[in-house]
């Protein structure tokens, strides 16, 4: 299998899990955190606030992960990451980035899961360079792919067509080209996935 990319909403993709780019409060946000919140419904909320605080008002350090339910959405499950606020590259967020791709791949193969969708984490709020982002994700994706059978369909989401862009160059410096979407005719694994997003 090879890393896939898609473009549009998170929210709507019938996979195992999606990843949440969080805080550390795991009570919600804007960005993809909040439109993940909207889509599940008060009941991700209540599981995520009955998480244990490791210390006050943090539930899931930078570079960690959390699993709970899908709960409204699609999806069965949400691994939430704290990705790490971008400064200048030498406050160690590189490694934390890359710990968020293979700590959520960690615990999906320990769920059992087949199927992960990862949103650009830190690339919103948080400020990351967007291709310094995309390195990391492919890097680590790939890495995963190469050394490990689940889960086996991994996709990276792009909200916008830079970030989407931004991934096809840096999976094909992984060696990777994106294929372009299956042909209308040939049938495609269906897990649920909406058809690419026009791009
Ligand atoms: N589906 C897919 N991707 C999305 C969606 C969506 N519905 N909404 C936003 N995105 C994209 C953004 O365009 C960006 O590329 O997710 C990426 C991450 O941006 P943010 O959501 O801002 O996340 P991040 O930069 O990691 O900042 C996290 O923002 O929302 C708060 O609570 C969150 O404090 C945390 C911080």
């Amino acid at each position: 299998m090879k890393i896939e990319v898609w473009q549009g909403d998170i929210t709507t993709l019938a996979v195992d899990a999606i990843v949440n780019a969080a805080n550390e409060s795991l009570l919600g946000g804007g960005g993809v955190d909040g439109a993940i919140h909207r889509a599940a419904g008060p009941r991700l909320l209540a599981e995520c606030e009955a998480l244990p605080q490791i210390r006050l008002g943090v539930r899931c350090p930078t570079g960690e992960v959390r699993a709970t339910a899908g709960h409204d959405l699609p999806a069965r499950h949400v691994i939430h990451t704290v990705g790490p606020v971008w400064q200048d590259g030498q406050r160690d967020e590189p490694a934390l980035l890359a710990n968020c791709y293979w700590k959520s791949l960690q615990l999906a193969e320990k769920l059992g899961l087949h199927s992960i969708a990862f949103p650009a984490i830190s690339c919103g709020v948080f400020g990351y360079p967007l291709h310094q982002a995309a390195q990391i994700a492919a890097t680590e994706t790939v890495a995963w792919q190469r050394s490990h059978r689940e889960p086996r369909r991994i996709i990276l989401v792009a909200y916008n067509a830079a970030t989407y862009k931004a991934y096809q160059s840096a999976l094909a410096a992984q060696g990777q080209p994106i294929e372009p979407p299956p042909s209308p005719l040939l049938p495609s694994l269906d897990l649920g996935l909406p058809p690419a997003a026009a791009h």
